[in-house]
C-alpha cells in the first residue's frame, strides 16, 4: 500500500467501527425516550460522559434473563442510565438495589428510574458501597452484581459480591481492560492496580469462571464476567486451571 493511502485506510477503518458500533445499537439495543433522559440528566448534572453504551445495556439484560435474575444489585449509580437496563430486566417482583455514593447522582438516578416507570422494583442507596454492603447481607443473595463505581474499590467490591450471591450468580464488572495499562502488571496508580488485582482474582479464584474481553471504547475497554461456580465445579474451566 502506498504510504500516503495510510491515513485514509486509518479513516476508512473509523468510519467503518462507527458504522458497526451504530448499527448494533440500532438493530439490537435501540434506546427510547426513559434511557435518552437519564443521559440528558447525566449531561444536566455535570456527570462525566461514562456511562455503559447501549450494547453493554443489552449484554446485561441477556445475562440477567440467562441466570433468571430476581435480585440485582448495583454498585454506582451515576444518572441511572444502566439501573434503567438492568431493572428492565428483572420480572415485576424482582428487586434493584444500586448503591450511589453522592446524593446529588443518586437523586438524578432515582428520577431517571421514576421516568422509566419502574420506582416499584428500583431503589437507590446512598453512602459510600463499603459502609452499604455489609446491610445488604439480609436481603441477599443476588442473582446478578454489577460493578460500576470507584475503581479503587473493585477488589473490596469483589469480596461483597461473592458474600452476597449463590452458586450460579453473576458477577459483571465494568472498566476492567482501560487501555490494557492493568494488564501489563503492578502500577502504582491506585486506580490501574486496583483493577488489575480485579482481573488476576475473577481469572484466578477458585469460587468463579470468568472472561473479560473489549466491548467499548474502540475495544480499550469492557466488561469482565463471573459466574458463582461450586467448588468441584472449578474442572469446568479446563485443564490449565
Ligand atoms: C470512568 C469510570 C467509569 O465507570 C467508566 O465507565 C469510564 C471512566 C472514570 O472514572 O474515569
Ligand atoms: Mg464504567
Amino acid at each position: 500500500m502506498a504510504e500516503q493511502d495510510e491515513p485514509r485506510r486509518l479513516r476508512d477503518d473509523a468510519e467503518t467501527r462507527h458504522f458497526i458500533e451504530q448499527s448494533l445499537n440500532a438493530l439490537f439495543a435501540p434506546e427510547d425516550d426513559a434511557l435518552r433522559a437519564a443521559l440528558e440528566a447525566a449531561r444536566a448534572h455535570d456527570m462525566p460522559a461514562i456511562q455503559i453504551s447501549p450494547v453493554q445495556g443489552r449484554l446485561l439484560q441477556v445475562l440477567a434473563h440467562a441466570c433468571g435474575a430476581r435480585k440485582i444489585l448495583e454498585i454506582g449509580a451515576l444518572a441511572g442510565y444502566s439501573g434503567i437496563w438492568l431493572a428492565r430486566a428483572l420480572p415485576p417482583s424482582g428487586r434493584l438495589i444500586s448503591l450511589e455514593v453522592s446524593e446529588k447522582h443518586a437523586q438524578a438516578a432515582r428520577d431517571s428510574l421514576a421516568r422509566a416507570g419502574l420506582t416499584d422494583r428500583a431503589e437507590v442507596r446512598v453512602g459510600p458501597a463499603a459502609e452499604l454492603l455489609p446491610a445488604l447481607a439480609g436481603e441477599a443473595p443476588f442473582d446478578l452484581v454489577f460493578i460500576d463505581a470507584d475503581k479503587p474499590g473493585y477488589p473490596t467490591y469483589l469480596d461483597w459480591a461473592l458474600r452476597l450471591t449463590r452458586v450460579g450468580s453473576l458477577i459483571v464488572a465494568d472498566n476492567c481492560i482501560r487501555g490494557g495499562r492493568p494488564l501489563r502488571g503492578e502500577s502504582d496508580d491506585p486506580t490501574i492496580a486496583a483493577i488489575g488485582a480485579y482481573d488476576r482474582r475473577a481469572a484466578s479464584d477458585p469460587r468463579l469462571l470468568s472472561v473479560a474481553f473489549p466491548l467499548d471504547d474502540d475495544g480499550m475497554d469492557g466488561f469482565a464476567i463471573s459466574v458463582v461456580i461450586a467448588p468441584d465445579a472449578a474442572n469446568v474451566s479446563g485443564p490449565s486451571a
